[in-house]
C-alpha cells in the first residue's frame, strides 16, 4: 500500500520504518528538514535498537520529505505528530490539527485516504478530526468522505522496533467496515507473521501473531490511555509498597516476585525505584484524568499513582540526607540521564527533578550518561551541572552517587576502582541495580529502594501474640 506517515520521531519513524520493511511504500513527512535531511541520508536521528539495520534494509520503500506534496495519491496517511501536555495537564492538540489541515489541503476530491490517528489523543479526537478535515474540504467545494480511524500504538523506546514487528494487540478503532478493511489490509503481514524476521530481531518461539481488537475509535481512544495509566498505577503501587517493605526491614523485589508469579497479576512492571519518567507516563496519566474531570467524574486511582510518582523522586535526596548528614557543599554524581537504560530520550526524567532538587540544597552536581548525555545538554542548556565522560571521572571526588539509571554499564563496572576515587563511598542505587551485599563488601554505605540491607533476625515469640 501506498503510505503517508506525518512525523518522525519515535512513533512516525519506528511504525514507518516497520511498514516499509513490510514491503509497504512509505513516505515519512516531517516538518523540521534537519531530520528530514539526516534520514534522506540514512543517518538516524534517535537511538532505537535496530533502527540503522531496518533504514538500510527498507531503503528502497522509503521516501523522507519535509512537505506534503503528494499525500492525494496515499492510501493511508498516519498522523504521527507531537501531543504535548498544556500548562493544566490537558493535551495540545495544535500538531494534530496542524497535520490535519495540510492532509486537507491537499486532498483533491475523492478517493481519499484513510486518516489513521497514532498520537496519543483524548477520547472524541478521531471524531474531531473527521469533522474538521470533511470541514476543510467542503470549504474548498469538495465533496466530504475522509474517514478518519484511531490506531494507537503501545511502542516502548528502546524496543520500539521489535514491538512493532510482534506486538500484543493490534487495536483498530473506526466506524465503517470499509476503514476496518483497509486497517486490516495494512497490517497483514504482522496479523499473519508471514514476513522474514530480521537477523538482528528474531521472531519469539512462542510468538504466533498479535490479537486484533476491531472497536469504535473512542473505546480505542481510551485503551490506549487506560494501558498506560494501568502501567503507572503498577509501578507507584509497587513504590508504595517498597517504603512499607523498608520500614519492616522486607525486600520489594523478592515481594514482587512472590506477587508477580500469580498470573493474575504478572511478575512486569513491578520494578520499585526512583519513579517512572518519559514523554509518555507522565503526559498521559495528567491527561487522562483532566479528561475525566472535564465529564465531572473521577480517575482517584490514577491521581494517586501520579502523586506517588512526584514523592517517589524526592527519596533518593531523603536517602542521601540519611547517609550524608548534611547536603551543602557536598558533591554528588548522578549515574544515569536518561529516562529509561537503551534510550538517549530525556524527556521527564527523573533525574532532573532530583538534580533540581539537590541543588537548591547546595550540593554541586557532576553527571554521566553511556547515551543521553548530548540530549541532556541540549534540553537543559542553563542548567550548572560537570558533565563527564566517564563513570571514573564522575566518581573522582565525589561524597555520594545516585544511581538513576538501570544501565548494564553500571551493573558491570569496577565498583572497587569506582570507590578509591571517592571522597566518600555513599551510593543511593534508585534502580536496585545492584547487589547490596557485594556493594556493602566493598565499603559502601549502600541505599536501594524497598531492599534489605541487613540480615533479618527473627526473635522465637515466647508469650504468642502476633504482629
Ligand atoms: C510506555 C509504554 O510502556 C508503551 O507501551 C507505550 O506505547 C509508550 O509508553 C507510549 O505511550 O508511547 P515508554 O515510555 O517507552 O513506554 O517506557 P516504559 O518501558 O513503559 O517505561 C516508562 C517508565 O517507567 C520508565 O521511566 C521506567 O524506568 C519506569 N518503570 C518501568 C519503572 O519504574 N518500573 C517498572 O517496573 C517498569
Amino acid at each position: 500500500m501506498q503510505v503517508t506517515v506525518i512525523g518522525a520521531g519515535y512513533v512516525g519513524l519506528a511504525t514507518g520504518v516497520m511498514l516499509a520493511f513490510l514491503g509497504h511504500r512509505v513516505q515519512v513527512v516531517d516538518h523540521n528538514p534537519e531530520i528530514v535531511a539526516a534520514l534522506q541520508k540514512g543517518r538516524r536521528t534517535i537511538y532505537e535498537y535496530g533502527l540503522e539495520n531496518m533504514l538500510q534494509q527498507a531503503a528502497d520503500n522509503l521516501t523522507f520529505t519535509s512537505t506534503l506534496g503528494d499525500v492525494g495519491v496515499a492510501e493511508v496517511v498516519m498522523i504521527a505528530v507531537g501531543t504535548p501536555s498544556r500548562e493544566d495537564g490537558a493535551t495540545d492538540l495544535g500538531f494534530v490539527e496542524k497535520a490535519l489541515l495540510e492532509v486537507a489541503g491537499h486532498c483533491q476530491g475523492p478517493p481519499y485516504p484513510l486518516i489513521i490517528n497514532k498520537s496519543t489523543v483524548p477520547p472524541g479526537t478521531a471524531c474531531w478530526a473527521q469533522t474538521l478535515v470533511n470541514g476543510s474540504l467542503t470549504g474548498r467545494g469538495f465533496v466530504p468522505g475522509v474517514a478518519v480511524v484511531s490506531n494507537p500504538e503501545f511502542l516502548r523506546e528502546g524496543s520500539a522496533l521489535f514491538d512493532a514487528l510482534y506486538p500484543d494487540r493490534i487495536v483498530l478503532g473506526a466506524r465503517e467496515e470499509s476503514s476496518f478493511a483497509t486497517l486490516r489490509e495494512l497490517y497483514q503481514p504482522l496479523l499473519s507473521q508471514q514476513f522474514t524476521p530480521p537477523a538482528y530481531l528474531p521472531r519469539p518461539q512462542d510468538y504466533t501473531g498479535p490479537a486484533l481488537v476491531q472497536t469504535d475509535p473512542v473505546t480505542t481512544e481510551l485503551i490506549k490511555y487506560a494501558s498506560n495509566a494501568f502501567l503507572s498505577v503498577k509501578i507507584s503501587f509497587i513504590n508504595e509498597f517498597a517504603a512499607l517493605a523498608e520500614l519492616l526491614g522486607a525486600d520489594i523485589a523478592q515481594i514482587a516476585r512472590g506477587m508477580g508469579l500469580d498470573q493474575r497479576i504478572g511478575e512486569k512492571f513491578l520494578r520499585a525505584g526512583l519513579g517512572w519518567g518519559g514523554s509518555c507516563f507522565g503526559k498521559d496519566t495528567s491527561a487522562i484524568t483532566q479528561v475525566a474531570k472535564k465529564y465531572d467524574s473521577r480517575l482517584s486511582i490514577v491521581e494517586a499513582a501520579i502523586g506517588v510518582n512526584h514523592k517517589q523522586k524526592k527519596i533518593a535526596v531523603t536517602k542521601l540526607q540519611a547517609a550524608l548528614g548534611t547536603i551543602p557543599g557536598s558533591i554528588v554524581g548522578i549515574l544515569g540521564l536518561a529516562f529509561k537504560p537503551d534510550t538517549d530520550d530525556v524527556r521527564d526524567t527523573p533525574a532532573t527533578a532530583v538534580i533540581r532538587e539537590l541543588q537548591d540544597l547546595g550540593a554541586f552536581i557532576k553527571v554521566y550518561d553511556p547515551m543521553a548525555m548530548d540530549n541532556y545538554r541540549k534540553q537543559h542548556a542553563g542548567l550548572k551541572v560537570v558533565y563527564c565522560a566517564s563513570l571514573e571521572e564522575l566518581a573522582a571526588g565525589c561524597d555520594a552517587l545516585i544511581l538513576m539509571t538501570e544501565w548494564e554499564q553500571f551493573k558491570k563496572a569496577d565498583w572497587q576502582k569506582i570507590g578509591q576515587r571517592m571522597q566518600r563511598k555513599i551510593i543511593v542505587d534508585g534502580r536496585n541495580l545492584l547487589d547490596p551485599k557485594e556493594m556493602q563488601s566493598l565499603g559502601f554505605d549502600y541505599r536501594g529502594v524497598g531492599r534489605r540491607t541487613a540480615i533479618l533476625s527473627c526473635s522465637v515469640a515466647v508469650t504468642g501474640g502476633g504482629p
